[in-house]
């Protein structure tokens, strides 16, 4: 028997994960033990610190629920989000890049009619946003779903403001033509929640906390790779600094504002409108 000492541990921890079931998890944990305790080795936590951190991972679990994705958040701000979806989704050159996910979307909107508008009575510039769904030889693709979600002029989701009927969410089918129609509001820019655990570990930084204005997508469509995105306003603020590293060229869009007139949707609008026009591509 081998007792520990300061300098084996970190050999006696990863050999006690050989007798782990699963080869995978076997993998993840050896890996997982050597950079912890590389990490701890570099920084050489005093206790109180030690203390403090696990602390606040017991109260990052304690804020999380089916509605508050604390961790999913941390990840996001730690860039670990976006990192898993680049070694996820390396998509062909041509198809349209996917980013983080975020701790906003809520499964099963409520399917509508193309067209149908998304904001109907909230505040807000109304935002028409149309295109086609095509694969990557530009054929329309019909019957692709399309989950939309986005936040409220004030730059608040659903599961923030508690709402009690699906709001600015809703999926959408594309016809045979491959073409869609999404009537909303333009979306804002908008804080990370700040009054969690990540929201304080941010206020210790000069990090900005803020997204810059976008709409989330998640578009899919039988024997095609699903792909989860966003559009981002073009020249919005925070498009450099995007707290979660989320921002990609190809998904910034030119969100036109027009003065009023005939809308996408056909009819006639005294009042000023936004028009972006995207073509999504999916991968086989
Ligand atoms: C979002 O876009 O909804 C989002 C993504 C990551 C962190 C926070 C919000
Ligand atoms: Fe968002």
């Amino acid at each position: 028997m081998q007792y520990a000492t300061e300098e084996n541990l970190t050999d006696l921890a990863l050999k006690r994960w050989e007798g782990c079931h699963s080869p995978r998890l076997r993998e993840i944990m050896q890996s997982l033990v050597k950079h912890l305790h590389e990490f701890v080795r570099e920084v050489e936590p005093k206790e109180n610190e030690w203390l403090m951190a696990v602390n606040w991972l017991e109260k990052t679990g304690q804020l999380s629920s089916e509605k508050r994705h604390e961790f999913i958040l941390l990840s996001d701000v730690l860039g670990i989000s976006m990192l898993v979806d680049g070694i996820n989704h390396r998509f062909p050159t041509g198809a349209t890049p996917s980013t983080v996910m975020g701790p906003f979307h809520i499964e099963g909107s409520p399917e509508l009619p193309m067209g149908t508008d998304l904001a109907a009575g909230l505040a807000g510039t109304p935002c028409f946003v149309l295109g086609t769904v095509r694969d990557l030889n530009g054929r329309p693709i019909a019957g692709a779903k399309l989950d939309v979600w986005q936040a409220d002029a004030d730059g608040m989701y659903e599961s923030q403001l508690g709402a009690d009927e699906p709001l600015l969410r809703a999926i959408f089918r594309t016809g045979a033509d491959g073409k869609y129609l999404i009537r909303t509001i333009a979306p804002p820019g908008y804080s990370i929640p700040m009054d969690g655990t990540v929201g304080d570990l941010m206020r210790a930084t000069d990090i900005s906390h803020f997204r810059p204005a976008h709409i989330h997508f998640y578009i899919s469509a039988p024997g095609y790779q699903p792909l989860i995105t966003h559009l981002f306003k073009k020249d919005a603020r925070y498009i450099d600094s995007d707290v979660v590293f989320g921002v990609k060229e190809e998904l910034i869009a030119e969100f036109k504002l027009q003065p009023g007139g005939k809308t996408p949707a056909g009819e006639d609008s005294s009042k000023p409108f936004y028009v972006v026009n995207y073509d999504f591509t999916l991968s086989k």
